[in-house]
């Protein structure tokens, strides 16, 4: 049997996203969210809905230990309201201490959708506009300028074959390299943090569109590494992977009661954590890359106006941040609603915000006092208002945040670095 597999590079992903979850071991956020010191909004309004081993991440925010929060755009197009998500999301955690890495994935624009490099440019430096008109602070680069990331991603290149690229990607034998190629810089992009700064815990907030980059790189994130520590009955086994005889030398030293084995160290009456954070000392000194496996969080898509996904390719689907009053006011008029057919039955039955694209928008972006939003629902259910009338006000709301942020876009214009 085939393998499930998500297609990062499609334009329809998957929607049922309870069903992808089970099927590919997404955990839900709520447990693990209730561990942070503070909910955010998007947590809270159920927009991250996922994770992969949230759980470090979540410590590190509480016991303010370093980690790092790094996401990557593909500057394919303009950035529009359909990217902002992912972009608090980093804005936040960097809020919350995590050190924020923004990649311009340029390569995979090129080599995937076929763009020139001035294009790619172009559209990179938008969204790095828009990253610090939300308050962004920390590193940025594009891929095709980063060495130190294309060396990175040669030496994990070293533990993947075609046939895993098949198992996760569907690549055949007309795949062209490159975009194997934007792969592997994708996976060097989410360890980048842990060899610029230092091994630390490290989240990456996506789009479950984006979970076969994940997987692969935490399984990369593995191999890399030159030792194990695992938790047996009453002792800790520090297993070597390929770790060289004077490292696990080291471990043994380390450690009084430590005995050494062909291939593993065995440790009694000590703290497993307090292991692993000397193993990796060890292996950072002997040369390894000692590397955390990456976590993720998995957000729900905003819809797009006309009902479907936002899309650069749908004009009508999305708000970009350069467009005209009068076209964002005519765009979200003619959005598609909750509404009934008739005003009768909308009195009567009341509207359905869930499936609402001006609900969601407002959900996501537009109010962010949870007791607006909890009103404009309430009216909406009761059949108080007419979509009409709150078409109208959601219209106001988008044309004031468009306004602010295309100033804020604009005043950080000198910080862009390519
Ligand atoms: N592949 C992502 C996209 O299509 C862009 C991307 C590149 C990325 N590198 C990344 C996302 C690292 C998260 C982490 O949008
Ligand atoms: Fe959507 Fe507002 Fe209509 Fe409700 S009243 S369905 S929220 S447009």
């Amino acid at each position: 049997m085939q393998e499930p597999q998500i297609n990062p590079w499609s334009s329809t992903p998957s929607l049922d996203i309870g069903k992808t979850f089970a099927e590919f071991g997404i955990d839900p956020i709520a447990p693990v969210m209730a561990e942070l010191p503070e909910i955010p909004y998007f947590m809270r309004r159920g927009i991250v809905v996922g994770h992969r081993d949230y759980r470090p991440i979540a410590q590190a925010i509480r016991n303010r230990t370093p980690f790092h929060i790094l996401t990557g755009f593909m500057p394919s197009g303009h950035p529009h309201l359909g990217h902002l998500m992912v972009m608090k999301e980093v804005v936040w955690h960097v809020q919350q201490g995590g050190n924020g890495y923004i990649t311009i994935a340029d390569r995979e624009a090129h080599a995937v959708r076929g763009l020139s490099w001035e294009k790619c440019n172009e559209y990179g430096k938008e969204y790095l506009a828009c990253l610090y008109a939300l308050g962004f602070e920390g590193e940025t680069f594009f891929q095709s300028k980063n060495n130190r990331l294309k060396d990175l991603a040669f030496e994990a290149a070293t533990k993947v074959n075609f046939s895993e690229l098949t198992a996760i990607y569907g690549f055949g034998p007309d795949t062209d390299l490159a975009h194997a190629d934007a792969v592997i810089t994708q996976v060097a992009d989410i360890l980048y943090p842990q060899i610029d700064r230092e091994p630390a815990p490290t989240v990456v907030p996506v789009g479950v569109d984006q979970d076969p980059h994940i997987r692969l790189t935490r399984g990369i994130a593995h191999k890399m590494r030159m030792f194990t520590v695992e938790e047996r009955d009453g002792y800790i086994s520090v297993r070597s992977k390929n770790a060289p005889d004077a490292a696990m030398e080291a471990v043994k030293k380390a450690f009084p009661h430590a005995k050494k084995y062909e291939g593993h160290v065995d440790i009694k009456g000590v703290q497993c954590a307090d292991v692993k954070g000397k193993v990796r000392e060890i292996e950072r000194a002997h040369g390894g890359f000692a590397f955390f496996t990456p976590s993720s969080t998995y957000h729900i898509f905003m819809p797009g106006l006309t009902g479907g996904k936002m899309s650069s390719s749908i004009p009508e689907s999305i708000i970009s941040f350069y467009e005209s009053e009068a076209v964002v006011r005519k765009k979200v008029m003619s959005g598609i609603t909750g509404g009934r057919m008739t005003l009768e039955e909308q009195k009567r039955l009341g509207g359905e915000p869930d499936k609402c694209s001006l609900y969601l928008l407002n959900l996501f972006h537009m109010v962010t006092d949870d007791a607006e939003l909890a009103e404009i629902r309430r009216k909406c259910t009761a059949g108080e208002i007419t979509c009409g009338q709150c078409k109208k006000e959601t219209a106001e709301r988008v044309v004031a945040f468009l306004h602010d942020f295309r100033e804020k876009m604009n005043a950080a214009a000198d910080r862009i670095k390519v």
